[in-house]
Order: C-alpha cells, then structure tokens, then sequence
C-alpha cells in the first residue's frame, strides 16, 4: 500500500470507530443529538485521532484502550469548529461541504450541540477504564485532553483571537494565539497516543514539542489556503480572516514566506521523530504531507 492508500484506509477506520461512539437519535433531545451528529459525519480530515493512533503505534501500543480517547479527540476538535463558525466569532456559513451547524439548526442548536459535544468527549473518554481497567496511564491521558482543550490551550487561544480581531498585535501574541487555538489539541492528540502506550514523561514531552512544530504549521497553511483556495476545494468560506480583520501570519509576512515557515517548521518536526529510537514511517510521510495539502 502507498501513502495514500494508507491513509484513506486509517480514516475510513477512524470514520468507523467515530460511527459507534455517537449519541441516539431519539427522546426529547433527538434534535440536540442530530445537531451534534450533524457536524461530526460531515467529513474533515480525522488528522487528529489518526495522529493520536500513530502516535500510540510508534511507542508500541497494541491495544484498545486509545480508542475512546481518538473519538473524544474528534468529538472536541468538532466542537471547537462549531463555535468557531458561530456569529459571535467568525460568522460562517460552511463546513465540511455543508452548511455550518448553526445555520441549519440555528443559533441555539449551535451553541448547544457544540456544549453537548465537548461533554460527550468526556463522557466517551471514560470508556477506558472499562476497556483496560488496570492500564495505568489513562488518568495522565485524561489531564492531558482536557488541560490542552481549555484555558490553558485551545480555549485560551480562541478568546486571544476573537478579542484582537481588527487590531494591530505582536509576532509573540500571534505565536500564542497558534500555539493555543491549533497547537495545542495536536499536542493533545500526540501526547496522549504516547502516554496511553506507556512512554515516559520525557518521550511525552518530546512528542509535546513535535506537535506544537506541526500544529503552527497547520495553522500557517490553513491561512495561507483561506487566501488562496476555494470554497468547493477546502469546504468552508476563502477570505473569512479579511472578513473579520485577521492578522495572520500572511497577511505579516506574505504567502511565500508563509510557505517557507510551514515547510521548515514540518521538517524541524520531522528531525525530531527521526532521532527518536521508536520508528513509525507513516507517521512521518503524514506530517511530510500536510506542508503540500491543499484542504
Ligand atoms: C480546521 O481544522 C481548524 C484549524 C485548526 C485550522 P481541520 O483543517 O483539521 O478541519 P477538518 O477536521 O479537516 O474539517
Ligand atoms: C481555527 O482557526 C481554530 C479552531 C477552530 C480552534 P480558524 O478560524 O482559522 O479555523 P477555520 O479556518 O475556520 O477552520
Ligand atoms: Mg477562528
Ligand atoms: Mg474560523
Ligand atoms: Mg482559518
């Protein structure tokens, strides 16, 4: 198999494993659960969760223990798209192909079912101790998913962004803005494929700083596609950081210097995994891949 083959083979997987995680559709709230379920078979790419599970591959995880964590990780990167396309923050209409979950459902709806997903994350993380009631490492796990998702990370990062929308502001708040509303949910989904399969606090680490490289490149690309793709192509709005007077890095130094950054930083990654004694190829060919994607 090929590296693409490969990789439309481990998201059909995740896709599958996602699929039996998801609420019912039934009782009073069967709209809530549409809503949510609306959102999170939409498409996207899964990045997450399968970095999560190579991670776990690389550091010799064997079992199933993680697969509650890849869902839940899905679940919560979902929510933070919801409200992201929310009115009060970047007010737009598409997503994954699709129009964004709250105008199909409405405002509240969208709000809601972004609440009700972040909680379900949870709620569907804690089928591990079911799984492997003796594995250790599912307590670090589970600090690690949540720390990366709120103040400290993902959250912290969204309100930074949303505040400054129109304002002039520093190369530092900008980095934290990425290292916290990008980075951080892909550190949380490679350090948690590492602490699940036993690896030890420095090799956590190590994948910490492996994932904020990605994550930054991640988010330089996903700018530089806002100005350069199309809607049909990436399956939400182009120009959404014009339209709410973004700073980003290309609009600081350009799309080619924007390029350069995202390759560079993919290659720092790269060396990193490369000196490490634990070998996952795949996991490399994918984060070689995201400095050329194009959705
Ligand atoms: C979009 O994430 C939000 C950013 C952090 C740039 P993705 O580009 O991974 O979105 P999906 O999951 O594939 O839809
Ligand atoms: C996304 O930043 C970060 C999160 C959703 C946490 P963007 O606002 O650039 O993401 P897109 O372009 O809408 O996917
Ligand atoms: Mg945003
Ligand atoms: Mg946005
Ligand atoms: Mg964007």
């Amino acid at each position: 198999m090929n590296f693409k083959e490969e990789l439309q083979e481990r998201t059909g997987q995740v896709n599958e494993l996602i699929q039996k995680f998801l609420p019912k559709e039934e009782g009073f709230a069967a709209e809530l659960a549409q809503a949510m379920n609306y959102s999170m078979t939409a498409g996207g790419k899964r990045l997450r969760p399968i970095l999560m599970w190579e991670s776990y591959r690389l550091f010799g995880g064997k079992g199933q223990v993680v697969a509650p964590f890849m869902a839940a990780m899905e679940m919560i990167h979902t929510h933070s798209l919801i409200h992201d396309d929310l009115p009060a923050l970047d007010n737009d209409e598409y997503r994954r192909g699709k129009k964004t979950t709250h105008a199909q459902f409405g405002e509240a709806m969208g709000i809601l079912s972004g609440d009700a997903l972040l909680n379900y994350a949870y709620e569907v993380a804690f089928h591990a101790f079911y799984l492997e009631p003796d594995n250790k490492n599912i307590p670090l796990a589970l600090q690690i998913l949540s720390s990366k998702t709120g103040i400290y990370g993902m959250l912290g990062g969204q309100s930074v962004d949303v505040t400054n929308e129109g304002k002039e502001i520093s190369e530092e708040m900008l980095l934290y803005i990425y290292e916290n509303k990008t980075s951080a949910l892909i550190e949380a989904s490679m350090m948690v494929g590492a602490a699940l399969a036993g690896a030890s606090d420095e090799k956590i680490r190590g994948m910490e700083q492996v994932a904020s490289k990605v994550g930054l490149a991640f988010q330089i690309q996903d700018d530089i596609l806002d100005v350069t793709s199309t809607t049909e192509e990436l399956g939400k709005p182009v120009h959404s950081d014009e339209k709410n007077q973004k700073v980003t890095y290309v609009t600081l130094y350009g799309i080619e210097q924007a390029a350069k950054k995202v390759e560079m930083l993919s290659r720092e990654a790269i060396f990193m995994l490369d000196i490490l004694k634990e070998k996952n190829e795949f996991l490399r060919e994918l984060i070689l891949s995201l400095i050329t994607r194009t959705k």
